[in-house]
């Protein structure tokens, strides 16, 4: 029995899954980046780098609960030879690719575009696998594990204070949006405790002004863009482009391309609940939003900026206590 393994890759397009297929240049056959299991390799290592062999993608998030298995004989030698070949799911930012000597061409395509391309029924049915995967959303968000692993890395043992706080605003923020979502609110709780986990994961790189844009950036390399908005919206606090043009002192070109990836414009209530939990939240401790910024002050000086944090995040907590019905503190200390 041969071993294989490869990587169904797709990336978002308004919300939709758009998959890559190669053309095999031998056969002119379609099918997805995959190739044998080298010896001390592991099925999933062996993906990543057919993937990145065979297209030079680099950056691409596996879905850690996603595996199709494909089974055939082929003929070869004039010897029947057994091929099992396991799938994985990968999400990569955009549609981004080369071809390799391998494949004659490349296309990316929606779901029936590519089932259309495929003339081997198992590889449609490895394709139909993922497109019901990713039909199901909670799947298509990483589960609770990996996204630990996404923040904690090398510090599982010993969380940095900043990724304990992190984790203190998930919880806050989780805890807000399950009182909202049962008062009949529009606010997925699941999604609140993702990107209040992932909020600040800038930090990684630094605790620069500049962490919301990076850890953006970071959750985008690794194709998780659907949860990094929470990145941008704590830090910016839900501002509208025209006033963070006229206050932040950032780079213009930078606040335009910001809006210009990210609907911003359009504040959701996940988006407050999240700028609220982090403004609640101060280390990893659950405050009042007045111990919060005294203590914000204390630390970076009272500028507009902050002082204008501080009046946002107010009426924040105003509007979700007024859709709850009773004080948010209550509801986060339970
Ligand atoms: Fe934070």
């Amino acid at each position: 029995m041969e071993r294989a393994s490869g990587v169904v890759v797709y990336c978002l397009e308004h919300g939709q899954p758009v998959f890559l297929v190669l053309r095999n240049a031998k056969h002119g056959t379609w099918g997805f980046a995959k190739g044998h299991v080298e010896a001390g390799e592991s099925d999933s290592q062996a993906a990543l780098r057919e993937l990145r062999e065979e297209t030079g993608i680099e950056s691409v998030f596996l879905h850690p609960r996603f595996e199709a298995r494909d089974r055939y004989a082929f003929h070869a030698d004039g010897r029947s030879i057994e091929k099992s070949v396991v799938y994985y799911l990968g999400r990569v930012r955009a549609r981004e690719a080369r071809l390799s000597k391998e494949h004659s061409e490349l296309r990316w395509g929606s779901a029936s575009e590519i089932a259309s391309l495929l003339q081997f029924p198992n590889l449609r049915e490895v394709l139909a696998d993922a497109v019901a995967f990713l039909e199901n959303s909670t799947n298509a968000r990483p589960d609770w594990d990996t996204a630990l692993e996404v923040l904690l890395g090398n510090d599982r043992e010993s969380p940095q204070l900043w990724q304990r706080h992190s984790i203190r605003v998930s919880e806050v923020a989780h805890a807000i949006a399950r009182s909202l979502h049962e008062r009949g609110q529009d606010v997925d709780p699941d999604e609140a405790r993702l990107q209040g986990l992932w909020h600040d994961i800038g930090r990684k790189f630094g605790h620069g002004p500049l962490h919301g844009w990076e850890g953006y950036l970071h959750l985008q390399r690794l194709g998780l863009d659907a949860h990094a908005r929470g990145c941008l919206t704590h830090w910016l606090k839900c501002r509208p482009k025209s006033e963070v043009l006229a206050t932040s002192g950032l780079d213009a070109s930078l606040v335009e391309q910001m809006f210009r990836e990210v609907p911003l414009e359009t504040t959701t209530l996940l988006d407050k609940v999240l700028s609220l939990a982090d403004a609640i939240v101060k280390d990893d401790q659950v405050v009042t939003l007045d111990e919060r910024y005294a203590d914000v002050f204390a630390r970076y000086g009272e500028s507009p900026w902050l002082r204008r944090n501080a009046e946002i995040a107010r009426s924040q907590l105003r509007e979700i206590e007024a859709l709850l019905g009773r004080p948010v503190l209550d509801v986060v200390r339970g």
